[in-house]
């Protein structure tokens, strides 16, 4: 367990490289069992979650190499087998690699999957669409059993744009007899690439990125070599870093289309925003203004960006709203900001943020990684120095925040668990 320690006060200025996108990895992770042989993946981001899956996938007999970024996935051991609870719960695309081993295999048992505690997140979608499929699956004891007899093509409908089953069944499905159709598909930049790894592989998905999603499914799939596309999460918290300490931070390697809704948003408060082929900076050098922000599935804004964004209007001149549909519950992070001096309250589905001059440093707890984020961000602009409690949240997702951040100019440490001072209020009930 370590701890971030960081020195608020320093503008952020200079640019950084985005490392390869989490989501991305951990989609393209489940997929690589569908094909028999070496596939290899470039830019895959060293973080938790995707250490984790990797383990995952060596439970059912893949024989995982990490080198320097980029991984090798043999896959001709592959068995249907996942006995590792731990390590399924941990994350939420564990369940992912249902639909594909079922593909393969003909049966597969999963334990009901994990990840960031930010609202229920149930699976209904993916059942449904793997029974479409000719997929029976059923609960015991925690853990889903699917098996067939041969998956077929099938007609879709998802009551809400999930990235996560448009991926698992888009992922299937090309391995099923005939054409799958999926309607209401999310529209995730996540989910464009999970096509294009799969359309490299040799299958056949088309209208990947629209509402709808066609795979003409294949007799089989070839292994092949990926890179995986940066991290748009990761820039828009990168760009919101350099917004909130008034600085000057460029993100490269990243398609500036794909944070039209974060930079969109950066303008409004009055952030400066110019854009290249591959880059995207702000300049901030006054207060942001006040704005209300809504999440909805891309190309709206992203939840994920949701917290970090709060942080960043903590500091706003006026009130702002922000507004999450996704998820129910994603708030962890509201009471650890006004515990820096913040003036956050929730109603409904809304934090109604009063801005205020300044945070104040203070002990503070990541509840869960993009609430992690938030609280580097407010820590960066707040007087003193604030210690984030709980950073293994923040290392499910974020390749090396701190020297990024460092590079910028921010004064951050990790710290081991044992030099990190409690909260007042803990030393005071210890007293
Ligand atoms: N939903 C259902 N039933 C389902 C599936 C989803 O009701 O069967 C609901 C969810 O409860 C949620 C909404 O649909 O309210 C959207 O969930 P979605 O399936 O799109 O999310 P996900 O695939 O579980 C991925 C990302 C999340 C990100 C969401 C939304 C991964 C590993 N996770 O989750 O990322 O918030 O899409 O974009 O790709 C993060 O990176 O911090 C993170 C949580």
């Amino acid at each position: 367990m370590s701890y971030f320690q960081i020195t608020g006060g320093p503008r952020l200025i200079g640019e950084v490289d985005v490392a390869g996108s989490k989501n991305i990895a951990l989609a393209l992770m489940s997929a690589v069992v569908l094909a028999d042989g070496v596939t290899i993946l470039h830019n895959v981001p060293d973080v938790s979650d995707t250490r984790a899956k990797s383990r995952l996938l060596e439970r059912c007999g893949v024989r995982v190499q990490w080198r320097e970024g980029s991984v090798l996935f043999e896959t001709k051991g592959l068995t249907s087998h996942v006995g590792d609870d731990e390590t399924s719960r941990s994350i939420r695309t564990s369940f992912y690699l249902l639909g594909p081993l079922l593909a393969r295999t003909g049966e597969a048992s999963l334990p009901v999957p994990g990840g960031c505690a930010i609202g229920a997140r149930p699976v209904d979608f993916h059942l449904k669409g793997l029974a479409l499929m000719g997929a029976e699956v059923h609960l015991d004891r925690g853990v889903y059993r699917a098996k067939t007899s041969g998956l077929h093509g099938a007609e879709i409908y998802l009551d809400f744009p999930s990235a996560g089953a448009t991926q698992h069944l888009m992922a299937t499905a090309t391995l099923a007899q005939g054409p799958t159709v999926i309607q209401n598909a999310a529209a995730e930049p996540e989910v464009v690439a999970l096509a294009e790894f799969l359309n490299h592989m040799g299958a056949r998905v088309e209208g990947a990125g629209t509402s709808t999603v066609t795979v003409l499914g294949v007799l089989s799939l070839q292994p092949c070599t990926f890179a995986v596309p940066s991290d748009r999460l990761q820039a828009g918290t990168y760009l919101m870093a350099g917004a909130i300490t008034r600085g000057d931070v460029t993100v490269r390697g990243v398609l500036p289309e794909h944070l039209t809704a974060v930079t969109n948003k950066l303008q409004q408060a009055g952030a400066q925003i110019e854009e290249g082929p591959d880059w995207v900076r702000v300049r901030v050098d006054r207060r942001l203004k006040s704005i209300r922000v809504k999440t909805m599935p891309y190309p709206g804004f992203s939840t994920d960006l949701q917290q970090p964004m709060a942080a960043l209007l903590t500091l706003a001149e006026g009130t702002s709203v922000v507004e999450e549909t996704i998820y129910e519950s994603r708030t962890g992070h509201v009471p650890e900001l006004n515990r820096m001096g913040a003036d956050i309250r929730i109603e409904g589905r809304s934090a109604v943020i009063n801005g205020v001059e300044s945070l104040q440093a203070a002990t503070v707890e990541a509840s869960d990684l993009r609430a992690g984020a938030a609280l580097c961000l407010a820590a960066l602009a707040a007087d003193g120095q604030t210690l984030i409690r709980n950073v293994h949240f923040i290392d499910r997702g974020y390749q090396g925040l701190e020297f990024s951040l460092r590079a910028l100019g921010a004064r951050i440490e990790r710290l081991p668990d044992h030099e990190a001072v409690p909260r007042m209020e803990e030393s005071a009930s210890e007293t």
